[in-house]
């Protein structure tokens, strides 16, 4: 059955594959670990097998949690699976958290006045759809609705809908934005619990309707400033959203980078010079070069633009980081997905 991948042209090929990936985020979510194959049935759909041989498997979940594909695949199929497979793991940790930020080769998201519409190209577009397809939520903060009034919808590529989280600290955003009217999927609003939700246009309680669909309002324990990314993603993994996309802008992706509860970073870089405009990652800096954070990678081609695909888990800390460095000055992504 194998074979038969490799007789696709390689749009069929994606496509597969993406079934592939779809029916290994449904056994992410339910099956134990343990004895999990999937590989093609006489329709060259994916099926679930409980016993297979090395040949017939084109991907399994081994026991630690981890997807594995076979070798004996297309290219393309396999960099697929190398790319998304990670967002699959099954860890003990309550969430896996993957963000994205799609970038001017000058560190530039969007112009001053917050126009963020094609930066990168309609590859990397679809890319992000497919981060929405494989994550239960997909959160931006307020100042992107503000800008974009997104759909934060799947729709370029098959899969559900992710729930669309905004974080909105003091409430100030009013209803009539699309994610709270377009009753296209599940909208949370999370507020800090100072927020004075009585001085907004729209109802106060727990659950407030805006037309036709209800938004949920959900309420995270105050931290310093302003919004806990540490406090958001321990209430969404708490009510079932485990795993979670961050998609903008540059200020939340930056704050859940600081915090470190990012798991994989990924950066898309387009070949555009913006000048002045809103950044991208905005970190606190370090004295030395040789302090500067390093994680391991790998790169991606998407039409014109570059996606590199960070493993940041626990890089908050440049001298944890950079302990790579000194080991291997390549700093390459050791292949999350093992090969047979
Ligand atoms: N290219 C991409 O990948 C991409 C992705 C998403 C968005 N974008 C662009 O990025 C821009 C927005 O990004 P960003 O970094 O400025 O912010 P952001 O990350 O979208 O929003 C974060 C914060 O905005 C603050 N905020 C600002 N004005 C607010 C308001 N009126 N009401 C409530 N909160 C407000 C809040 O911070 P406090 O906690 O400080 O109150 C909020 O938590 C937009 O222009 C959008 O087009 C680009």
């Amino acid at each position: 059955m194998l074979a038969y991948l490799n007789t696709l042209a390689s749009k069929d090929a994606e496509l597969l594959a993406w079934q592939f990936l779809l029916a290994a985020r449904n056994l992410s979510k339910v099956l134990h670990p343990n004895g999990c194959y999937l590989s093609l049935d006489e329709q060259r759909t994916p099926v679930v097998l409980q016993h297979a041989d090395d040949s017939s498997a084109c991907l399994w979940l081994g026991n630690d949690g981890v997807w594995c594909r076979s070798s004996q695949i297309p290219a393309v199929v396999a960099a697929m699976f190398d790319l998304y497979l990670p967002l699959l793991t099954r860890t003990n940790a309550s969430y896996y958290v993957v963000a994205h930020l799609g970038q001017s080769i000058d560190s530039k998201i969007a112009t001053t006045s917050g126009d963020g519409y094609y930066v990168t190209g309609e590859e990397n577009r679809r890319h992000l759809h497919c981060l929405r397809a494989l994550s239960d939520a997909v959160i931006v903060g307020a100042a992107t609705v503000i800008a974009d009034n997104p759909q934060l919808t799947t729709r370029a590529v098959a899969g559900e809908h992710a729930v669309r989280v905004v974080l909105d600290p003091r409430a100030e955003l009013d209803t009539s934005f699309g994610v709270f009217n377009d009753a296209q999927a599940r909208t949370v609003l999370l507020h800090q619990s100072s927020a004075k939700l009585d001085a907004r246009s729209m109802t106060s309680g727990p659950v407030l309707s805006s037309g036709e669909q209800q938004v949920e309002r959900w309420i995270v324990p105050d931290s310093d400033a302003s919004m806990n990314p540490e406090q958001v993603v321990s209430l969404l993994a708490r009510r079932g959203l485990n795993r979670l996309f961050v998609e903008g802008g540059g200020v939340t992706v930056s704050r859940f980078f600081e915090a470190a509860v990012l798991d994989r970073l990924h950066v898309a870089v387009a070949p555009l010079l913006v000048g002045e405009g809103t950044s991208a990652l905005q970190l606190g800096g370090v004295e030395k070069m040789i302090n500067a954070r390093r994680p391991a990678h790998a790169l991606y081609g998407m039409g014109d633009d570059v996606l590199w695909d960070f493993d940041v888990s626990g890089c908050s800390d440049a001298t944890v980081s950079n302990s790579a460095v000194q080991d291997s000055v390549s700093a390459a992504l050791e292949p999350t997905v093992r090969i047979k």
